[in-house]
């Protein structure tokens, strides 16, 4: 399955480059993206807005922007904050506390290969670009994350324009614009770096390169197992990013899914509820049928980014597998007690299946193989303060 997906990638790619008249111009932007990026040959080209093109200025922007803690109101708090490298840039608790002390609701998720998602955060179908999302992190006033409102924002602005440092920064990122720091020219900067941060180099990225040894035998017994029509994962978390929530440059109106399922982690009524502090798409659609639907996650780097789900409510990667295995979870007791198996609006995938301890292993195992020590470790991404 991952060798079909990946080798039309590759038969794509390899077609824009052989330029034809009509794909040159096309090509050459392209080009010019994987350079900046430095994508390896399996890796396709991500879909980046026309109003908002990739350059090493607004990039290098973003990742001073990414670790500033000028940016939050009361200046405690950076996106790095909640966003760790050495965990993927998530922050290894089950929920996190804002700039201001409030205690969000959701799980802060791992950013590696954000590009390539079809829609943003944990369930929003509204968020199909991360200049749409990361107004959130900045300006949301429930839960608060950096909290800049209408009040404090000239002052948070200013910190910017009154430092050369940034003002040099945000006149080469932006060179045909006025000069001066804004909330726009700081998301596309934040996009611009977040869409740098690829995540390429795992034992399983290697094994596909052709290094059949990359991947132990039990990986590879995993990787079948992860496959296959008992676990029936890849029909959710597939392609390479492991995700049904998907988008490259190659993707088009006609292709492009925005896909949310309920998984079957919550039944507290009996009718498919979730906990009313968050029903997920239901809580933006108000449609019934919506509780509980949640975006596919990608499993990239999954070891480093537990606890688990939009509410880092699993604690392992054994209990999300016997989470999947048993149908639904089973919360016996308190508030959120019901039994996932049971809901009736949880995904058709989500049936039980008969398992081992050995086969449990052996997914854990190759999930394992998705840790990308380069990427976590990858100057480009790390503070650049602490340089
Ligand atoms: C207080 C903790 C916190 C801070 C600070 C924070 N985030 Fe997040 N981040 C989260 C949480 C929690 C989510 C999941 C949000 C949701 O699902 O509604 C998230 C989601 C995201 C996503 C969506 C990822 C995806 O796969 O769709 C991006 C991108 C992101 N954050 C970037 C940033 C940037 C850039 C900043 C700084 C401007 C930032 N975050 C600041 C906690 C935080
Ligand atoms: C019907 C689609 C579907 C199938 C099948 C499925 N998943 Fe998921 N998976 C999801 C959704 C949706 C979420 C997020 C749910 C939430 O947060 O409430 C998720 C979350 C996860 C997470 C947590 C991600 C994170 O960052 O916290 C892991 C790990 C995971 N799935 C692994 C698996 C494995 C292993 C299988 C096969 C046994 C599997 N999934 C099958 C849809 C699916």
């Amino acid at each position: 399955m991952k060798f079909i997906v990946v080798s039309c990638c590759l038969a794509l790619l390899m077609g824009c480059n052989q330029s034809s008249v009509t794909t040159v111009e096309e090509s050459s932007e392209q080009k010019n993206i994987r350079d900046l990026l430095e994508l390896p040959a399996h890796i396709s080209t991500p879909a980046i807005p026309e109003y908002n093109p990739l350059t090493e200025q607004k990039i290098k922007l973003g990742r001073f922007l990414f670790y500033e803690k000028d940016l939050s109101a009361n200046q405690t708090q950076s996106c790095s904050s909640c966003h760790f490298q050495e965990l993927a840039f998530s922050d290894g608790v089950a929920t996190p506390f804002g700039s201001t002390g409030h205690q969000l609701t959701r799980n802060s998720q791992g950013l590696a290969n954000v590009v390539y998602h079809s829609t943003f955060t944990w369930s929003n179908n509204g968020f199909l670009e991360l200049e749409d999302q990361l107004n959130v992190p900045i300006r949301a006033d429930n839960p608060i994350e950096l909290g800049v409102t209408d009040s404090n924002i000239e002052e948070v602005l200013a910190r910017f324009d009154n430092d050369p440092d940034y003002v040099a920064m945000f006149a080469e990122a932006f060179p045909d614009s006025d000069s001066g720091a804004s909330i726009n020219k700081i998301i596309f900067s934040l996009a611009s770096f977040l869409r740098t941060m690829i995540s390429a180099n795992s034992a399983y990225d290697q094994y596909l390169l052709g290094d059949t040894a990359a991947l132990t035998e039990q990986q590879k017994l995993g990787f079948s197992l992860f496959n296959g029509e008992k676990f029936e994962c890849f029909h959710c978390h597939t392609g390479n990013n492991f995700s049904v929530s998907y988008r490259d440059s190659n993707t088009t109106e006609d292709t492009i899914q925005y896909p949310f399922f309920n998984n079957g982690l919550y039944n507290v009524d009996g009718q498919g509820s979730y906990p009313s502090e968050d029903q997920g798409l239901y809580d933006l659609t108000l449609d019934p049928a919506d509780r509980g639907m949640f975006r596919p996650q990608s499993l990239r780097n999954i070891e480093l980014t537990a606890p688990y789900m939009h509410d880092g409510s699993i604690a392992t990667l054994r209990e999300v597998i016997e989470h999947y295995a048993r149908g639904g979870r089973l919360i016996e007791n308190g508030p959120n007690a019901g039994d996932g198996n049971l809901s009736p609006l949880k995904s058709g995938l989500i049936l039980p299946f008969e398992t081992t301890d050995e086969e449990i292993d052996a997914v854990i195992a190759f999930l394992e193989s998705l840790t990308d020590y380069e990427f976590i470790n990858n100057p480009k991404f790390s503070d650049p303060f602490e340089e």
